[in-house]
């Protein structure tokens, strides 16, 4: 293999470029529909808080740490997950508890929170263990410097994460992989940007969806039902493995007493899996190009794991340096860009009338970049963590996991999982540029590169 020269570090990462600041709503739908990030003025990384007004609904970006704080955690009751959201990922969802609202939802955390309590992280840590050294293993045979589209590895990594976590089951598995191919296929069809995204549609009214999202889904659903049928019945004969499937299905709420029926679960299951392994799989793709991109903290990373191992669940706690360049990595590449709520009441924001039923986008794409509020906003510097500037942004300006009651279940999981990953990656391999292939961020379901994210591995 000749050596091939490494290509020049950007001076900073790929970041979309805004749209003007006035388009006609036409010209806005259609761009975003292509990409919601590249749909955005750049006004909105210095704005508090910005209107737009569409014939169908009125909606306000707030990027005010104060307003976000009422929404997400002083007042979240007023301000509802939007329906519009959910039109999109109901056929395969259900009534998982990323769409539900109100009782339904504070039922299903009280149920599922349990299992993802800081001190059951430990559980799950040989499994997430067991995938990292797949992965390394499989990883050995593209190894040789031939490029590699890196987002194609890190969802086939998260995927088994989510399946041996939850199932205790590898992704080679049949029903595993063939869960994760229907799931890529559901999601390349971009469900969320169907019509009723837009508009709100009566209830009566048949959606209309991308062809094949229905079956799709369907097909997905009678899979994860058969894999949750299956533990039912181990969990009957006493048999069943002490995963996060055994522990949620068996936790009763502690209100009623009443754990969740087999169609609930299943609704349960296809979010851990898409909210567990898109967004994992999307971090995991930006940290890896971004270590690439900047060799001397790729070099801090390995050393670190090196140094400490990756074995013992008790030495991620010890990878400081990889935790903060994950931080920096879920800051500049939130794997969800923005998230939605819905006013259920009037309000006054910052003096301005919010009318009920105003959709109110929060943006953790837009806040994680402010120009008012960070220093070099779109700069990649892992060590901002450990100075009082970057501590004190990371409590008001900073939220890739949401914040408040909603906050992702899984945060301490995906925070454990991409430490750990990225250090047991990093001490087998080197990652470098292929020259002339930079990512294109662009926004779907969660944030990926247009052109995919290609690297080339070598052995370390
Ligand atoms: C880097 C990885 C991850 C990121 C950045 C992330 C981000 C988020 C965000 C921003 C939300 C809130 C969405 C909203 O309110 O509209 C959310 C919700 C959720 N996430 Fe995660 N997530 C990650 C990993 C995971 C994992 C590993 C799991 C489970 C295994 C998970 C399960 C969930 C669930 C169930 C919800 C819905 C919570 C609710 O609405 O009450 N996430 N996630």
């Amino acid at each position: 293999m000749t050596a091939v020269p490494p290509s020049t570090p950007p001076a900073k990462p790929p970041k979309p470029a805004a749209r003007p600041d006035s388009v006609s709503l036409w010209r806005y739908l259609k761009l975003f529909r292509q990409d919601i990030l590249s749909a955005q003025p750049a006004r909105l990384y210095r704005a508090w808080m910005a209107e737009f007004k569409t014939p169908f609904f009125r909606s306000f970006m707030i990027n005010d740490p104060d307003l976000i704080d009422i929404v997400l955690k002083k007042r979240p009751g007023d301000f509802p997950k939007s329906n519009r959201v959910g039109e999109g990922l109901r056929p395969l969802l259900g009534n998982s508890v990323f769409l539900t609202n109100g009782e339904t939802w504070e039922r299903q955390r009280r149920i599922i929170d349990p299992a993802f309590e800081g001190g059951r992280l430990k559980e799950s840590f040989p499994a997430m263990l067991a995938a990292a050294e797949a992965a390394a293993l499989r990883l050995k045979a593209s190894a040789d410097g031939t490029p590699l589209e890196i987002e194609t590895v890190t969802s086939h990594i998260a995927a088994d994460v989510i399946f041996r976590t939850l199932f205790s089951i590898p992704i080679e598995h049949r029903v595993a992989a063939e869960v994760f191919v229907r799931f890529r296929a559901y999601q390349q069809a971009q469900p969320i940007l169907n019509l009723a995204a837009f508009v709100p549609l009566p209830r009566w009214m048949p959606r209309i969806y991308p062809k094949g999202t229905r079956s799709n889904a369907a097909h997905i659903r009678r899979l994860i039902a058969g894999l949750t049928e299956a533990r039912l019945a181990e969990i009957d004969a006493g048999t069943a493995p002490p995963d996060l499937a055994t522990k949620i299905m068996t936790t009763p709420d502690p209100e009623t007493g009443v754990g969740f029926e087999t169609a609930e679960m299943v609704d349960q299951v296809a979010i851990f899996f898409l909210a567990g392994h898109e967004t994992s799989a999307s971090a995991l793709g930006w940290a890896l190009y971004l270590l690439a991109s900047y060799p001397e903290w790729q070099d801090r990373v390995a050393r670190e794991a090196l140094d400490h191992g990756t074995e013992a669940f008790s030495a991620i706690t010890r990878l400081r340096i990889t935790r903060d360049v994950y931080r920096e990595t879920l800051r500049l590449y939130p794997p969800v860009p923005m998230m939605v709520r819905e006013a259920g009441c009037p309000e006054t924001f910052r003096d301005r009338p919010v009318p009920r039923g105003s959709q109110i986008v929060l943006s953790p794409w837009h806040l994680q970049r402010h120009e008012r509020v960070w220093e070099r906003p779109d700069e990649f510097d892992p060590s901002r963590w450990q100075t009082d500037a970057g501590k004190a942004c990371a409590r008001t300006a900073y939220m890739p996991f949401s914040a408040g009651p909603r906050v992702c279940t899984g945060a301490g999981f995906a925070m454990v999982e991409g430490v750990l990953i990225l250090a047991h990656l990093l001490r087998r391999y080197r990652v470098e540029l292929v020259p002339n292939k930079v990512p294109q961020p662009v926004a779907h379901l969660t944030v990926r590169s247009k052109n995919g994210i290609w690297l080339r591995l070598t052995p370390r």
